[in-house]
């Protein structure tokens, strides 16, 4: 069965919202597995059989979050080349948080949908929805 893998990193639980519902539109294709973790629960077993990941981190002083380093690293010792991939979270002003998701995703080889699914601050409905079709769309994308 196709999976697809939704890890975060969220200070205020405003990523977290935007994975929860990527994973429920990710949910909604039958015959996609869909597993959703906090980076710190989270390992290689994870997602070393997914065809598709999404990596969702916010932004703290200028930068990802750093809650989000232990697992980049990790991911960094699988092959990953020609997986999909897509970034998203919640920032304030500057946002390094999902270009930095994409450089790392790209340096893994990952096929990257870019620019990746924002909001600023808390996610609005609107975000939300955005976030859930982007999970939909990517979980009808492994099954067709
Ligand atoms: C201490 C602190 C530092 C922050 N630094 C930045 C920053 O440098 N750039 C930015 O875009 N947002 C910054 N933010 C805003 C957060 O990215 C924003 O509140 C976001 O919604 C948090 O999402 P999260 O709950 O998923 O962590 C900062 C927030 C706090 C509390």
């Amino acid at each position: 069965m196709p999976k697809m893998a939704i890890i975060y990193a969220s200070g205020l639980g405003r990523t977290k919202t935007m994975a929860e519902a990527i994973s429920n539109g990710a949910m909604t294709i039958p015959g996609v597995e869909v597993v959703l973790k906090d980076a710190y629960d989270a390992s290689l077993e994870d997602v070393k059989d997914a065809q598709a990941i999404a990596l969702g981190g916010s932004t703290y002083n200028y930068k990802l979050i750093k809650a989000m380093d232990p697992f980049l690293k990790e991911l960094a010792k699988l092959d990953l080349k020609g997986r999909i991939g897509v970034a998203f979270g919640s920032f304030g002003w500057s946002g390094e948080g999902v270009p930095t998701l994409i450089i790392r995703m790209k340096s893994f080889g990952m096929k990257v949908i870019e620019p990746g699914t924002t909001a600023v601050q808390v996610p609005t409905k609107e975000d939300i929805e955005k976030c859930f079709l982007l999970g939909r769309n990517i979980a009808l994308g492994l099954v067709n």
